[in-house]
């Protein structure tokens, strides 16, 4: 088994760049930027960057990369690597965090072990409403996001080098408040524990389902979220029994593997009687379909069923470590989806721990029924405001493809909150309705609803089954199913687990101050 990535300590400079004692220097870089905008640049690399500018070697569109050695015996970095950041006015967290990201992946390419990045005067202005704490924290979001490591189970020579020492390089000085130091060492270091925490829920969304096992999967995931400060409970498959959840036993019925329900608890010891945030991921550690098996073809990929659990755990870690001032409450069900000779079939009827009965029509449509009494046990426990986080349904990629979360929920203004809060952490999502005008879809004759709506809108009406759970509690769904797992190498983001929703989970109880 891996070990999980180490967290050494991003330093924070504010050292002119002459003095960074680095391999190598990372100046994001616009288009159109004059060469002589850094002091001193031109000369400690002999021309080269006036040249490459001039001769339009480097025009700085997104992620365009130039490697040029240091030369001045008067400066201490060895290499310099501008990168491109394209325009000026796309600047923001979501350019920063992946620019970071791109400069640490391609260092590691590189073997190269020490990186400063540098966070010029003037950029914060034009990102307009972000400050430079903001930016730093992204910043450090994002050059811990270029450490993972997918390639966990190689044993020949490694794509990426190990990960370097990093340093930010920060030199904005229109704040000289007395604060503002310390202010700028906790935006690193949160963005420190944010970025860690992504990795740490990609490396367990990797995990083939041979060795991670539903009771692997709360093995590890309890680590992680006690190593944070959270408390954690697993219930065995007995006591899962004893709280008589039938939508979980009947999914865990086709696999040999027994299921467990993780339960996180992060209860700060001043927390006000105010609101419980309760977070559910699904936990299906893998997903044949069941008896509705899927088709062979990409099946491996199912492998990261329990991505939203990963995300659940992976974010109480990091809420009980940057101390939330508000309770919350993580439950992730977590159970195999498999066609054995004791698996549901289609046509059974199952009786959630809530009561409200459901007819199976398709086993494959398993997500929502583990999610279903992990919803009901969340209020149980008292959770007072719901977002649960799930690939759910093939069809939010037919709807918004691969890049785009699809949010859903009630009532807006919780939905709005989520969105918001997902749009500064970097992960993109966009809100589709949960019209009851299609709940017709899962009418039964002989139950209260059916698991399926069958073709259309297949992720409203995922979401409109989910509904049945939250006891008209607040509540928000995340459909990541196509957001989990890149399909595509991009400069800042390697094919694999994304590590989609950890910090916008994270994130959410720091915003408890503005719920109604
Ligand atoms: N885990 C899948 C959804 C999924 C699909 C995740 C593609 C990642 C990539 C989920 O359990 C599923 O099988 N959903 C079915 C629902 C249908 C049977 C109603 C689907 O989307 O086809
Ligand atoms: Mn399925
Ligand atoms: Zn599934």
């Amino acid at each position: 088994m891996p070990s999980s990535t180490n967290l050494t300590p991003i330093t924070l400079s504010s050292a002119p760049l002459s003095a960074i004692d680095v391999d190598l220097l990372v100046l994001p870089w616009f288009e159109g930027q004059a060469p002589a905008s850094v002091d001193g640049l031109d000369e400690a690399t002999s021309g080269e960057v006036v040249r490459v500018l001039a001769s339009r070697e480097f025009l700085a569109r997104p992620f365009e990369l130039f490697f040029t050695p240091i030369v001045t015996r008067s400066w201490t970095p060895r290499r310099l690597l501008l990168v491109g950041a394209g325009p000026e006015r796309t600047f923001g967290l979501d350019v920063v965090r992946r620019l970071a990201t791109a400069s640490v992946l391609a260092a590691r390419q590189r073997r190269i072990l020490s990186v400063a990045f540098v966070l010029r005067p003037g950029l914060p202005t034009a990102a307009g409403d972000v400050d430079a704490a903001g930016l730093l924290q992204a910043i450090a979001e994002g050059l811990t996001l270029g450490e993972f490591d997918g390639g966990a189970y190689k044993t020949g020579d490694a794509a990426f080098g190990p990960a370097p020492r990093l340093v930010i390089v920060e030199q904005v000085t229109e704040d000289i408040s007395p604060e503002r130091p310390a202010r700028l060492v906790a935006a690193v270091t949160r963005g420190r524990v944010l970025g860690e925490c992504s990795n740490r829920a990609r490396q367990m969304a990797n995990e083939p389902g041979n060795r991670f096992t539903p009771e692997e999967f709360a093995r590890r995931a309890s680590g992680i979220a006690s190593d944070g400060g959270a408390q954690v409970e697993i219930l065995d498959e007995r006591q899962i029994a004893d709280l008589n959840m039938g939508l979980l036993m009947g999914v865990a019925r086709g696999s040999g593997e027994p299921p467990r329900l993780m339960v996180f608890r992060h209860d700060p010891p001043d927390a006000s009687p105010g609101p419980v945030l309760g977070l559910v991921g699904k936990g299906i550690t893998f997903d044949t379909g069941g008896i509705s098996l899927k088709p062979a073809d990409g099946m491996e990929r199912m492998k990261s069923d329990m991505t939203g659990g990963a995300a659940v755990a992976c974010a109480m870690h990091a809420i009980a470590r940057l101390k939330a001032p508000i309770r919350v409450i993580g439950v992730v069900p977590a159970t195999e989806n498999m066609p054995g000779g004791r698996a549901i079939k289609p046509g059974d009827i199952l009786t959630s721990a809530e009561g409200k009965t459901v007819e199976i029509l398709n086993t494959d449509a398993e997500g929502r029924l583990v999610l279903g009494d992990g919803l009901w046990y969340a209020r149980t426990l008292g959770a007072t405001h719901l977002v649960d986080v799930a690939t759910l349904t093939g069809a939010i990629v037919t709807a918004l493809g691969k890049q785009i979360t699809g949010l859903f929920g009630t009532p807006p203004w919780w939905v709005d909150r989520v969105r918001r809060t997902a749009d500064r952490a970097g992960d993109r999502s966009w809100p589709l309705p949960v019209y009851d005008d299609y709940k017709d879809q899962l009418r039964s004759e002989i139950a209260d609803f059916t698991n399926s709506g069958g073709r259309q809108a297949g992720s409203i009406t995922a979401a409109l089954f989910l509904k049945e759970f939250t006891g008209g509690l607040p509540w928000a769904h995340l459909d990541i199913a196509g957001t989990a797992w890149a399909e595509e190498a991009k400069p800042y983001q390697p094919k694999g687990a994304t590590g989609v929703a950890v910090r916008t989970l994270a994130e959410l109880p720091f915003t408890a101050a503005d719920w109604k």
